[in-house]
């Protein structure tokens, strides 16, 4: 007969890890994450701006759907609010949603760098701030920013994101230090190439943009560059994810993990004399 009563900690059941994750649309990084994250036994707070863009998410009870936009206050508030009266905890955040802002810095609407640095910069920190009380309090959790290797090395025609990007890798530095003292782990996951629907939001918004004026003979290679990540070298973002969240889940999760095309490459060209950097971005970028 088993003893029960002996049991170690180990064989005890262990509660489901609660992921909280932000800009879970169909198609993208986020979503990708979501189905990883519940294929590792994880109850997954699968959220986006539209519980539409997570239908295929809605039989299956391992995703609690939200809608969120990370640049509201009531919005986020609400959502976590609903997590924690839920689940009494929120063991994972996965600050995913993310835009890019392409076109030339000295004509772009400032408003769309903004937007740009509202949901990418401030929306993760919004999100950070919501959820840190919660994991201070139980001296446990984990912080994940999905940066991006675009901020290791920026170039021409897409400033505004890499600039918001590396503001994020430069926040998650910070929190990393700081966030330690109450047991939470703070990781940058920097993607290189995945395929995902970024290309072809960040043209619909080009689009929406007035017409350039002094730069805009360049109009077609700003276009190429807003589907830059989005060209035959891409990763699928299944195996992104899969790769992805077997890192998180692990005790003690690096402070960086880098995956996907021009990773390396990024990484090389940051550590690159300015001077090289730029003549490999210019041609590169064809300007
Ligand atoms: N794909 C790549 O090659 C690549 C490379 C480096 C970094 N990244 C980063 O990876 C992350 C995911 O991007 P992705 O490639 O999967 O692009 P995506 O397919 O365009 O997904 C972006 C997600 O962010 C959401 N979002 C945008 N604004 C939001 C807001 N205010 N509140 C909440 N959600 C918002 C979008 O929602 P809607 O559907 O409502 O617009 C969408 O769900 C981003 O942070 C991106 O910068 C991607």
């Amino acid at each position: 007969m088993v003893n029960r009563s002996h049991d170690s900690d180990d064989d005890r059941e262990q509660p489901k890890p609660v992921v909280l994750i932000t800009g879970c649309s169909q198609g993208g990084l986020g979503h990708a994450l979501a189905r990883a994250f519940a294929a590792n036994d994880c109850t997954v707070v699968a959220t986006s701006r539209s519980l539409s863009s997570m239908a295929d998410f809605e039989p299956d009870p391992r995703f609690f759907l939200q809608e969120l936009d990370v640049q509201s206050d009531e919005s986020v508030r609400r959502v976590t609010e609903a997590v924690v009266r839920k689940y009494g905890r929120v063991d994972v955040l996965v600050n995913n949603a993310g835009i890019q802002c392409v076109g030339p810095l000295a004509e772009v609407p400032l408003s769309a760098i903004e937007n740009a640095f509202g949901t990418n910069v401030f929306g993760s920190l919004r999100m950070v701030q919501a959820v840190v009380p919660h994991m201070a309090t139980r001296k446990q959790g984990k912080i994940v920013n999905v940066g991006s290797v675009s901020a290791l090395a920026s170039g021409p025609w897409s400033g505004a994101y890499s600039a918001s990007k590396a503001a994020l890798h430069a926040l998650t530095d910070t929190l990393r230090l700081k966030l330690a003292l109450f047991g939470i782990d703070v990781v940058n996951v920097v993607p290189g190439a995945i395929k995902s629907n970024i290309g072809n939001s960040a043209l619909a918004r080009y689009d929406r943009m007035p017409e350039l004026e002094l730069f805009k003979p360049f109009e077609a290679r700003i276009r190429e560059r807003a589907n830059f990540s989005q060209r035959s070298r891409t990763t699928p973002a299944d195996m992104f994810a899969k790769n992805t969240v077997a890192v998180i889940l692990k005790k003690n999760p690096p402070a960086w993990f880098s995956y996907g095309p021009y990773s390396t490459a990024m990484a090389i060209m940051y550590h690159l004399p300015i001077c090289v950097r730029d003549f490999i971005l210019k041609k590169i970028m064809k300007c």
